[in-house]
């Protein structure tokens, strides 16, 4: 099995980090008898840190219980030093593999030198890291920010502004279109577009200004479009929605996205904080369609793992519809997330991060239809696009299993995935991995079906259904599981 795959400057941390693991290269639990060599006896025990957490941070997560103690490329160790690969990549921030060697030397050498100015001066880091992102993406201009959901609050305040100053939107009357099944983020805003009920019972008053659209339905977003134009500033969406469990959109759809918001004067506003980055196999995932939306907004892998880092992209007439004092953010721009992004794109366009996205794509996809061939009962579609891929599990058959207890039998073997909803298990590995790891990925879902599932039925009482709860508060729909 390969140990991390890129080509350039791995081998000092890979030879150190073989030392240390050296003997330990089994997955899961530790065998009995075996010696720990990365954990002293002072070091809390996995379970140890599982349980102080529990006790004094908010419940607000309901983690795979695997600890993260060190992590490098596709691998990840915990305290006891067993190794995992990583199916997540920290839900796309870490497509350049964990710790790049690269990326860590840029992040040292700036943190040397400065590390903050706030926007109140200058610093000597973000205008080289402005005129980096904007030619690289072929945009006038960027707005820096820290998070993924700062950096969409910032695209919807950047299409209000831009509605009432040019299009001449009447007072307080701008409409934002999102589609169903939507994720943008956890900020008040954000979730006031969410079909998510996790996501929005209990927080309201949401937002107004909002309309909602079926993702992938061009004829529903053209009629929205007609009925109300003339106040719909911006329509939001994500090329491949990420959250909802990498649900593609037919064909030709951005394209024709493209079209309806020129014709109707609205700004297409493409949420590629997960998709974009190489993610799916071209630097941005509207790219597999050649469209080139008004406003791009980029988070996750800019900051290549390492440090926050959003970026919301834009032509001068709109971005400069924000002036001083409207927007911003202590953070947004520092110099340490400056150099760390730039760091971060380099890495990406050097390594052809995006190629090897797109060829490693087809063999996980590959891999994983064979999976379902042997189990189709189970199964019910793998999709994806380069290394963005979601195995759907057939909700029936699998009851009263989740994805969340298969996910669970994959980290005893070795594999880190997560569920997203009660049924959809996500495959998206750092860009780094190896086809062997990636086999190694699809090999231990199939041992799952095969040895662990049959057991976890035996193991739990057939339950009642969940689907009433969740129904869509707003449309009634089921979107998930
Ligand atoms: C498409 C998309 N937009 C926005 C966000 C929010 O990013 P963050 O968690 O950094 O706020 C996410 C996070 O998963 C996302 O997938």
């Amino acid at each position: 099995m390969g140990f991390c795959h890129l080509d350039m400057g791995w081998e000092t941390v890979e030879c150190s980090l073989q030392r240390i693991f050296r003997g330990t290269r089994f997955f899961g639990v530790v065998p009995e008898g075996t010696v720990s060599s990365s954990s002293s006896s002072s070091s809390p025990s996995s379970q140890k840190l599982i349980d102080k957490e529990y006790e004094f941070s908010a419940h607000n997560y309901h983690p795979i219980p695997v600890v993260f103690s060190q992590a490098k490329g596709s691998c990840v160790w915990d305290p006891e030093g067993n190794k995992y690969l990583d199916f997540l990549s920290a839900y796309s921030a870490v497509n350049q593999g964990h710790c790049h060697p690269k990326i860590l030397k840029a992040l040292q050498e700036q943190a040397e030198s400065l590390t903050l100015s706030s926007r109140a001066f200058y610093n000597d880091r973000f205008p080289v890291f402005a005129e980096h992102l904007t030619r690289m993406f072929g945009y006038d201009m960027v707005l820096p920010m820290n998070t993924g959901a700062e950096g969409v609050e910032t695209a919807l305040k950047l299409a209000r502004k831009w509605g009432y100053e040019k299009k001449r939107i009447p007072k307080d009357e701008a409409i934002i279109v999102s589609c169903c099944g939507c994720f943008h983020g956890r900020t008040l805003a954000v979730i006031s577009m969410s079909c998510d009920n996790e996501a929005t019972r209990g927080f309201g008053p949401l937002l107004p200004g909002h309309l909602k659209v079926d993702f992938g339905d061009a004829d529903a977003l053209e009629k929205i479009f007609k009925e109300h134009g003339d106040r719909i500033a911006g329509f939001l969406f994500e090329p491949i929605q990420g959250e909802a469990g990498v649900i593609i959109p037919p064909d030709g759809y951005l394209k024709t996205v493209r079209d309806l918001c020129s014709k109707h004067k609205v700004l297409m506003i493409a949420d590629e904080i997960q998709t974009g980055l190489a993610r799916t196999g071209k630097m941005l995932a509207c790219d597999w369609e050649e469209v080139r939306p008004d406003v791009v907004i980029l988070g996750k892998a800019l900051g290549g793992g390492v440090i926050p880092v959003s970026a919301v992209l834009a032509d001068k007439d709109i971005m400069l519809c924000i002036q001083p004092g409207e927007h911003g953010s202590t953070f947004g721009g520092n110099p340490l997330a400056s150099a760390v992004a730039v760091a971060s794109l380099n890495v990406i366009r050097d390594e052809g991060l995006a190629e090897r996205s797109a060829q490693l794509g087809k063999e996980l996809s590959n891999q994983l239809l064979k999976v379902q061939q042997k189990y189709p009962n189970y199964i019910k579609e793998v999709r994806g696009r380069g290394l963005f891929n979601a195995v759907e599990l057939n909700g029936k058959s699998l009851s009263p299993v989740s994805a969340y207890d298969i996910c669970q039998k994959l980290k005893d073997r070795g594999v880190l995935a997560k569920p997203t909803h009660d049924t959809i298990i996500r495959y998206t590995p750092p860009l780094c991995m190896s086809l062997e790891e990636i086999q190694e990925g699809s090999k231990a879902l199939a041992d799952v079906l095969e040895m662990d599932l049959p057991k976890l039925h035996q193991m739990k009482p057939k339950d009642v259904s969940t689907a009433a709860s969740s129904a869509c508060d707003r449309c009634g729909r089921v979107l998930y599981g």
